[in-house]
C-alpha cells in the first residue's frame, strides 16, 4: 500500500540520515535547519517567508531575501507532515500527533490548537476566500474549521486515509486518498462527486478553470476536468508520487516521485517540461514562489533549495554558507567555515537579531537558557550547564537533543576536528 510505503520510506529516511550526514554536509559549506527531511512547505503570504515542517517534529519559518531562520517551532509531538499559509500572513501546522497549531503573523508562538484530529494530521488547505481551513487526518475524517472561530464542520468520514486535500477556485473542497477516489464536494453539505481513479490519490493541486491535478501512488499525474473526468495523463515515474504544487494561476504544475524526479508540467497539455537537475533529490515537497518564476522544494537531505520553475535549473539552498550580509569577526578560518552552519539561526553581536536562535554574543561563562530577551525552551532552564569550550563542545558531539534534551535546536553532530576549529573560532568571535 503507497501510504505504508511513504510511512516507512520517512521513517527510514529520518533514522538513517543523522548517521549518513556525517555533521550537515559542512563539506559543502551548507546548513540545515531541520534535522530530519523536510516533509512539507508553504510560501507565506507576504512572499517574502516560508514555513517547513519536518519528520525532526518541528516546524521553521525562513526569511526568504535574508536567508535566515527566523523561528525554530517546536509544538508537536511527532512529525510535522502539512504545512499552510494563513490570509492574514501567519501559517498552520498539522502534525502526526493530530493536532492543528494556528500562528499568527509574527510567527513565533502558536496563537492557538484547532480541535485535534484522533489521527495523525495528513494535510491541511486553505479555501479562497481566506475564511476556512480544511484538515484531513490518516483515520479518514476531514474537517472544515472557520478560521474566525466557532465550531468546526466534518466533512464526510471515508473508511481509509485521506491523503491530499486541494480547494477548488470556486470554493469547492476535494479530497483524495488511499480509497484510489478523488471527491469534490459540494458547499451545502451534500453528496460528493466521486471519481475513481486507477491507484491511490497521494496529492492534489487546484488548476486553472477549475481543473484539478491528481497525483497517485503509480506515479501518473492525472488532470481532470472540473466534473471530475480524467482529461490527461502524463507519467512521472514508476514510483509514488509525493507532492504536488500548482503555480499562481494553476497553468503550471510540479510533481515530485518519490525515487527523485521532479517534473515541471504545462497545465493545458499534460506534458512535461523541465525536470529539476540538481543536488537534493528526491525532495518531499513544493511550493512555487508568489511570482511563480522559483519553486521552493523540502528534501531528504533536510534543506530547503530554490530552483528555476522554467528550465529546472538549481539555484542553491535557501541558507547558504551565512547570510550575505553577515560580516563574520576575525578567527580561527576553518572554525569560521564551520560557524557558517550556525549563522543562520544565530549572530555574534551583542544586539542579537532577528534569527532563531539566541546570540552566542558572550557565550563563554555563560549559564544555558539564561540570555534576557530570547524565548529558551522552559525544559532547559532546569538544566545545569555552564557553556564553556568543552561543554560546547560536548553539545555537538553527543548532539543537542541528548546534551540538552527539549531543546529547540536542529539535531546535528559535528566531526571532532571541527569541533576543535569551532570552539578556537568561538573564543575569539562571541568576545
Ligand atoms: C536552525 C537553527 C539553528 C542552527 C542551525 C543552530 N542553532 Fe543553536 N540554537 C537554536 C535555537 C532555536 C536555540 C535555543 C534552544 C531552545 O531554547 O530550545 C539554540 C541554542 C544554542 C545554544 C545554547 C545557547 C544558550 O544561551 O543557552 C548554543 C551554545 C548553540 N545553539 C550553538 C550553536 C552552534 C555552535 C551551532 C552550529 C554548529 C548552532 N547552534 C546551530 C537554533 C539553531
Amino acid at each position: 500500500m503507497a501510504e505504508v510505503r511513504l510511512i516507512a520510506a520517512g521513517a527510514a529516511l529520518a533514522a538513517a540520515l543523522p548517521g549518513l550526514v556525517a555533521f550537515l554536509g559542512i563539506a559543502q559549506a551548507e546548513m540545515r535547519g531541520h534535522g530530519g527531511p523536510v516533509r512539507a512547505l508553504a510560501i507565506l503570504a507576504d512572499g517574502q517567508r516560508a514555513v517547513s515542517g519536518s519528520f525532526d517534529q518541528s516546524a521553521v519559518v525562513w526569511d526568504l531575501d535574508g536567508e535566515t531562520a527566523l523561528a525554530v517551532l517546536r509544538v508537536h509531538d511527532g512529525a510535522v507532515n502539512a504545512v499552510a499559509a494563513l490570509p492574514d500572513g501567519g501559517f498552520a501546522t498539522g502534525a502526526e500527533d493530530g493536532r492543528i497549531a494556528i500562528f499568527g503573523p509574527d510567527g513565533r508562538e502558536p496563537a492557538r490548537f484547532l480541535d485535534p484530529h484522533p489521527d495523525p494530521i495528513t494535510a491541511l488547505a486553505v479555501a479562497p476566500d481566506g475564511r476556512r481551513l480544511a484538515s484531513a487526518s490518516r483515520d479518514g475524517t476531514v474537517r472544515l474549521t472557520p478560521l474566525a472561530g466557532g465550531p468546526a464542520a466534518t466533512v464526510g468520514a471515508a473508511a481509509s486515509p485521506v491523503h491530499a486535500l486541494a480547494f477548488l477556485s470556486d470554493g469547492r473542497l476535494v479530497t483524495g486518498g488511499a480509497d484510489l477516489t478523488v471527491r469534490i464536494w459540494p458547499d451545502d453539505g451534500g453528496t460528493p462527486r466521486t471519481v475513481t481513479l486507477p491507484a491511490p490519490v497521494n496529492a492534489l493541486a487546484a488548476l486553472a478553470g477549475g481543473e484539478i491535478a491528481a497525483g497517485g501512488a503509480d506515479g501518473v499525474v492525472r488532470i481532470l476536468r472540473p466534473d471530475g473526468s480524467v482529461r490527461a495523463e502524463t507519467d512521472l515515474e514508476a514510483g509514488p508520487l509525493v507532492a504536488l504544487a500548482a503555480a499562481p494561476g494553476g497553468g503550471r504544475l510540479a510533481a515530485a516521485a518519490i525515487r527523485g524526479v521532479v517534473g515541471l508540467l504545462d497545465a493545458a497539455s499534460g506534458r512535461i517540461e523541465a525536470r529539476l537537475v540538481g543536488p537534493g533529490l528526491p525532495v518531499w515537497s513544493l511550493a512555487f514562489a508568489r511570482d511563480g518564476a522559483q519553486l521552493f522544494t523540502g528534501g531528504g537531505d533536510r534543506l530547503v533549495r530554490r530552483w528555476d520553475a522554467r528550465t529546472g535549473e538549481h539555484l542553491g539552498s535557501v541558507i547558504l554558507a551565512r547570510p550575505a550580509s553577515d560580516r563574520l569577526p576575525d578567527g580561527d578560518p576553518r572554525g569560521a567555515q564551520v560557524f557558517g552552519a550556525c549563522a543562520a539561526c544565530h549572530t555574534l553581536t551583542p544586539d542579537g537579531g532577528n534569527r532563531a536562535g539566541p546570540t552566542l554574543h558572550g557565550l563563554f561563562g555563560r549559564r544555558i537558557a539564561s540570555l534576557p530577551g530570547y524565548n529558551f525552551s522552559p525544559a532547559l532552564k532546569r538544566l545545569d550547564i555552564v557553556w564553556s569550550p568543552e561543554t560546547v563542545s560536548r553539545l555537538f558531539e553527543v548532539g543537542p537533543a541528548r546534551y540538552t534534551p527539549g531543546t529547540k535546536m536542529p539535531e546535528q553532530t559535528v566531526s571532532a576536528e571541527d569541533r576543535a576549529a569551532l570552539i578556537r573560532f568561538l573564543e575569539t568571535a562571541t568576545r
